[in-house]
C-alpha cells in the first residue's frame, strides 16, 4: 500500500486530512504540518485499514495453548533496579521510551544496559544522533562500557537507523535520541510532532519485525512531556522517567506506562563517577540522618508500588515578612501542604497564617501517597511547636479535611520495615472496623482517631 500523508498538529498532536491555517483541535495557527501515515495495516486509527484475511476467514486464528508468552523471553538488563520497573527485563519485539531532563543521565544508563546485555552475550546496536562516536567511546571509557557485541552508529537519519536494525536484528537497539533523528520523507524538522511520531512508529515496526527490543531515548520538553503532549507515549509500549534533581547524585526510574508491567514499582540509582549504580539498601537512602530527632522532621515508611521506602519529611517554619506568606515545598504537592496547613489550623490548633512555611522530602524523592499526610503534619507540627518527633517513631496515614485520620494501607507491611530500620513504633490511624484487625501499642502500631491525638502520641512533651 501507498504512503499516506496527513497534516499533524506540532503543538497538539492531532491529526488531519487536510490543511487548514489553524489546528481544529487546540485552535493553534500555523501549526499543521505534512507527515507520513505508514500504508501498511498498523497504520491509521479509525478501523478503516483492518486486516483482511489473505486465505481463508480463518487466517490468523490460533488455539491460546498454542501462542507462547511473552514472558517467557524477557531480556534481562542485569541491573536489579532497572529490571524491577520494567516488570522483570525488556521484552522482544517492543519499544521503550526513556524520558527525562536533558543532562539527568539517560545516555549514561542506556549505554551501561546496552554494555550489560552485550556482555551476557547478545548483538546490541547503539544509535547516536546526538553525539559523536567519539564521545560516546569516552563515556563508555569511563562507565566500563568498552565491550565486545555493541556497535555504535552515528546518524541523524532515521531511516539508515531502520534499515541498520533491519539488517543486524539486535538483540537491543538504543537510538538516543528520538528528538535527533529525521525521516526525508516529511517536511519539519527534527524533533517536531511528526517527525518524532514517525520515528517512534516505524521503530516500533522494526523492533517487532526483528524481535529486537529498541529503547528510544526521548528529553522532556519545557511543558514537562516528551515532544510535545501525549504524542508519544501511545505509540510505545512502555515509557520509563528518569528524575533526579540534577546536582544530586539520587536517580529514581519510574514507569508512566507500562504494557507489560506494573507502573508502581520505582528503581532507586545514584550517579557516580563512574556511571549510574544501584544502592544498597534503598529503603534506608531517603533517611537523611540517624542521629537524634531534630524538630522539624518526620519519617514516614511511604510505599512505592511493593517496595517500602523510609522517607524523611522536613518542615521549617519561620516568621514571615510582609506581603503573603510563603509556602515552597519539594517532592510535595504544594496543593496538598496548603491543606494540611489549613487541617492544622482548624484541628490542632496551630496556627501557621503568620510564617513562611517549606516542607522537603529527603533524598530527592516525590512522594504521591495521601499516606504520607500524617509525616507531614507532624513535621509542620514540630517546627512550629520546636518539640522533636519521639525518637524511634515513624508515622503513615491520611488525614481527612475533619482532622480524622485513616489508617496506612498496609500498615503492618510498613511498621516491618520500619523496624527493620530501628524504629520501634509507627503512628497511624485506628484499625477498620472489621473486629479481625488488631492494633495495640506493644506490636508498635500506634493508633489515633485523629490528628490531635496523633500529634500527642507522636511528638514529645
Ligand atoms: P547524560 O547521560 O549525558 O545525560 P542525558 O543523556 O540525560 O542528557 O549525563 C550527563 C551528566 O551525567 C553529566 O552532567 C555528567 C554526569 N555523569 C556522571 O556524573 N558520571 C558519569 O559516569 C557519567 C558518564 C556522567
Ligand atoms: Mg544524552
Amino acid at each position: 500500500m501507498p504512503a499516506r500523508s496527513a497534516y499533524v498538529c506540532q503543538q497538539c498532536g492531532a491529526s488531519t486530512p487536510k490543511w487548514a491555517g489553524q489546528c481544529p483541535s487546540c485552535e493553534a495557527w500555523n501549526t499543521l504540518v505534512e507527515t507520513v501515515v505508514p500504508g501498511g495495516p498498523r497504520g491509521a486509527k479509525g478501523g478503516a485499514r483492518e486486516r483482511r484475511a489473505g486465505g481463508g476467514e480463518a487466517a490468523g486464528i490460533e488455539p491460546i495453548g498454542g501462542v507462547t508468552s511473552a514472558e517467557a523471553a524477557r531480556l534481562e538488563t542485569g541491573m536489579g533496579e532497572v529490571d524491577r520497573v520494567l516488570g522483570g527485563g525488556l521484552v522482544p519485539g517492543s519499544i521503550v521510551l526513556f524520558g527525562g531532563d536533558p543532562g539527568i543521565g539517560k545516555s549514561t544508563l542506556l549505554l551501561q544496559l546496552a554494555a550489560r546485555v552485550a556482555r551476557a552475550g547478545s548483538a546490541v546496536l547503539y544509535v547516536t544522533g546526538e553525539e559523536s562516536s567519539a564521545q560516546v567511546r569516552g563515556r563508555a571509557e569511563r562507565v566500563g562500557a568498552v565491550v565486545e557485541g555493541l556497535a555504535l552508529l552515528p546518524t541523524t537519519e532515521l531511516d539508515v537507523a531502520v534499515n541498520a536494525i533491519a539488517a543486524m536484528r539486535p538483540a537491543l537497539a538504543v537510538v538516543d535520541s528520538v528528538q535527533t533523528m529525521a525521516s526525508d520523507d516529511l517536511g519539519g524538522p527534527a524533533g517536531s510532532v511528526g517527525q518524532v511520531r514517525e520515528v517512534a512508529s516505524r521503530l516500533a515496526e522494526v523492533a517487532k519485525a526483528g524481535a529486537t527490543c529498541v529503547a528510544l531515548v526521548g528529553h522532556v520538553t519545557k511543558e514537562g512531556t516528551v515532544a510535545g503532549p501525549r504524542t508519544l507515549e501511545h505509540l510505545v509500549d512502555a515509557v520509563i522517567y528518569l528524575e533526579g534533581e540534577r546536582l544530586g547524585a539520587t536517580r529514581l526510574l519510574r514507569a508512566a506506562k507500562n504494557r507489560y508491567g506494573s507502573t508502581e514499582e520505582v528503581g532507586v540509582l545514584e550517579m557516580r563517577s563512574d556511571g549510574l549504580a544501584e544502592v544498597a539498601d534503598a529503603s534506608r537512602f531517603f533517611l537523611e540522618s540517624e542521629q537524634p530527632p531534630v524538630a522539624g522532621s518526620a519519617v514516614t515508611i511511604a510505599l512505592e508500588g511493593t517496595r517500602p521506602l523510609a522517607v524523611e519529611i522536613q518542615a521549617l517554619a519561620a516568621p514571615a515578612g510582609y506581603g503573603a506568606p510563603r509556602r515552597a515545598t519539594t517532592g510535595i504537592d504544594p496543593n496538598r501542604v496548603l491543606m494540611l496547613i489549613a487541617v492544622l489550623a482548624r484541628h490542632a490548633g496551630l496556627n501557621l497564617t503568620g510564617h513562611d512555611v517549606y516542607v522537603n522530602v529527603a533524598g530527592g524523592l516525590r512522594i504521591e501517597e495521601p499516606a504520607a499526610d500524617l509525616a507531614v503534619a507532624a513535621a509542620l507540627a514540630s517546627t512550629l511547636r520546636e518539640r522533636a518527633v519521639r525518637s524511634g517513631t515513624v508515622l503513615a496515614g491520611e488525614l481527612a479535611l475533619s482532622g480524622r485520620l485513616r489508617v496506612a494501607s498496609r500498615a503492618e507491611r510498613r511498621l516491618a520495615e520500619a523496624r527493620r530500620l530501628g524504629f520501634s513504633r509507627l503512628v497511624t490511624g485506628p484499625a477498620r472496623g472489621d473486629g479481625g484487625s488488631h492494633s495495640s501499642a506493644d506490636d508498635g502500631l500506634a493508633a489515633a482517631a485523629d490528628l490531635r491525638g496523633a500529634l500527642r502520641l507522636a511528638l514529645e512533651d
